[in-house]
């Protein structure tokens, strides 16, 4: 079974997402956080990403692990923990413009597939009911305020030790959330036939048991 959560950047996605899959018992694929894995690599070998040659020998070159240790998933590139590495701004910055790439998509989305090949997933990101899983046994749309968002993001940024003025944030927020739905390839966009979510004032716990409940009716409906 496969459960798809879109939206656009920190409208608690994530956070949800990894509540239901424990709570269900399936699998949590953040498809986000692969492709800030992909934007590292890019990063760290000074990868112009208008240079097709060098992005392509890359992509074939490259090792994405990802490993679950008590309820938390870290994230490997080419064997190293980039888990908290990937998080920060200067990745979340470049991740939009890296995630625009046809070729980019292309080599995640096949991984993606391959992991929810046999086993029941949760699955987040910004095209999973549209292009990767348009079969999604339940989607959903996730949208919030975007102060609401902001506020949010500054915290999780803080736990990292970075320190953002909520203007910032929401003008980074807007401008990634413009490229995203503005892109040519999988660009972001809630599925017809997803449910949309609006968790400007809900609490996680509210969130959750929403998506809960809710997949649980649809699926006996279905049987
Ligand atoms: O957590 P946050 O909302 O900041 O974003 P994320 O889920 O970590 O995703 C980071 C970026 O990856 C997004 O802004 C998109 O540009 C890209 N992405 C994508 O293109 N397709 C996906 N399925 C997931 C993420």
């Amino acid at each position: 079974m496969i459960i798809a959560i879109d939206g656009p950047a920190a409208t608690g996605k994530s956070t949800s997402a990894k509540l239901v899959a424990e709570k269900l018992d399936f699998t949590y694929l953040d498809t986000g956080a692969m492709y800030r894995c992909v934007t590292l690599l890019t990063l760290r070998n000074s990868v112009k990403i208008n240079s097709n040659h060098h992005l392509d020998s890359l992509l074939k070159g490259f090792q994405l692990d990802i490993k679950k240790n008590k309820d938390e998933y870290f994230f490997y590139l080419n064997g190293e923990d980039v888990s908290k590495e990937i998080r920060r701004s200067d990745v979340t910055k470049n991740v939009s413009a890296v995630s625009a790439l046809s070729i980019v998509r292309k080599t995640l989305v096949k991984i993606q597939r391959k992991i929810a090949e046999d086993q029941n997933c949760v699955v987040e990101g910004r095209d999973i009911g549209t292009v990767v899983f348009p079969n999604a046994d339940v989607k959903f749309f996730v949208v919030a305020d975007l102060v609401v968002r902001a506020k949010r993001r500054q915290l999780d940024l803080k736990i990292l030790g970075e320190e953002k003025t909520i203007d910032s944030l929401i003008k980074e927020i807007h401008d990634r959330d413009r490229y995203d739905s503005q892109r040519e390839v999988s660009p972001l966009s809630m599925a017809i036939d997803a449910i949309e979510v609006d968790t400007t004032n809900m609490s996680i716990d509210e969130q959750v048991d929403f998506m809960v409940n809710k997949i649980k009716t649809l699926t006996k409906e279905k049987k």
